[in-house]
């Protein structure tokens, strides 16, 4: 089925963030770059934004984020070693990386919340649709997160965000969404249009158990709004307050998606990952089990 809309192919990685939940390992390292089994958190985000043919990746990054850059660059003198070496395979996993998209770096100077580090892109992106992924949601499904969020997109043209129902206690680490109207019958009764939003409310106050998960398509509206949205919670630009003014002038869409999404950004959340990434490994899960298994626990 063929659409009007215009292509999203530009993916936004807001990367400034300090990472003081998991110092000391952050204090010369950013928290993108700590490794689930042998990747870095934030290239999971990358591969998802091309597998939905995102290959425009714009990373806004921070003071103490240059080994980011250097992931996704060349490294000649590692590619040189490897091939002097003979050894194919990890030359490949090299390259892999830095063949596969087009990075551009906007720096963030000032840690002004999520919704300043998007309106930093602002230029970069341009006057189109795009997409903002948190890399610390890792998301783990068979067809990604941010691909079921297109299909929406593409019949629409509206705004789309992923969210996930979390329990009661919970929803106050979150943006909280107040749907609208019916489910929408579509996309097998997982969207609904949203209302409201809230950022990070408390339990009693919610809207709903419905929580907003860091994937997001927006129309380029967003920008003349992050622009206007003054400091919310934590003295912070927030992106749901922005949401909220968008939901109020064009549809916006919510979507609960299909997979297991991992807050890596979380000590316990980061450590689930890494045990079912490794469990479902080829080269490792079976010899990880066993051990797993083994344990006396
Ligand atoms: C951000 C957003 C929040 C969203 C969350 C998802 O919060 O502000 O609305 O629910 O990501 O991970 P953070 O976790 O960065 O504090």
């Amino acid at each position: 089925m063929g659409t009007n809309f215009p292509a999203i192919r530009k993916a936004v990685f807001p990367a400034a963030g300090l990472g003081t939940r998991f110092l000391p390992a952050t204090k010369a390292q950013p928290k993108e770059m700590l490794a689930l089994v042998d990747k870095p958190i934030i290239q999971y985000g990358v591969e998802e934004a091309l597998a939905s043919g995102m290959d425009n990746i714009i990373i806004v990054t921070g003071r103490g984020k240059n080994s980011i850059e250097d992931h996704f660059d060349v490294s000649f003198e590692l590619e040189t070693i490897l091939e002097q070496k003979g050894k194919t395979d990890l030359l490949a996993v090299v390259r892999e990386i830095s063949d596969m998209i087009h990075v551009s770096y906007i720096r963030q100077k000032e840690a002004l919340g999520l919704g300043h580090a998007v309106l930093m892109a602002k230029d970069l992106v341009g006057d189109e649709p795009f997409a903002v992924l948190l890399a610390d949601d890792v998301i783990d499904a068979e067809e990604p997160a941010l691909r079921q969020m297109l299909a929406i997109y593409e019949q629409t043209g509206a705004s789309v965000i992923a969210v996930q129902q979390v329990p009661r206690a919970a929803i106050s680490s979150y943006g909280a969404v107040q749907p609208v109207g019916e489910v929408d019958g579509r996309w097998g009764g997982r969207v609904c249009r949203v209302g409201n939003l809230v950022e990070k409310p408390p339990a009693a106050e919610a809207p709903s158990d419905l929580a907003v998960v860091g994937r997001y398509l927006l129309t380029p509206t967003i920008f003349r709004l992050l622009e206007q949205t003054p400091r919310g919670r934590g003295g912070e630009i927030q992106l749901t307050d922005a949401l909220r003014a968008l939901a109020a002038q064009e549809p916006l869409y919510a979507l609960r998606f299909q997979g297991r999404r991992h807050d890596t950004g979380d000590k316990l959340g980061f450590l689930q990952a890494t045990v079912e990434l490794a469990l479902k490994r080829e080269d490792l899960g079976s010899e990880f089990r066993a051990y797993l298994r083994g344990l006396a626990l």
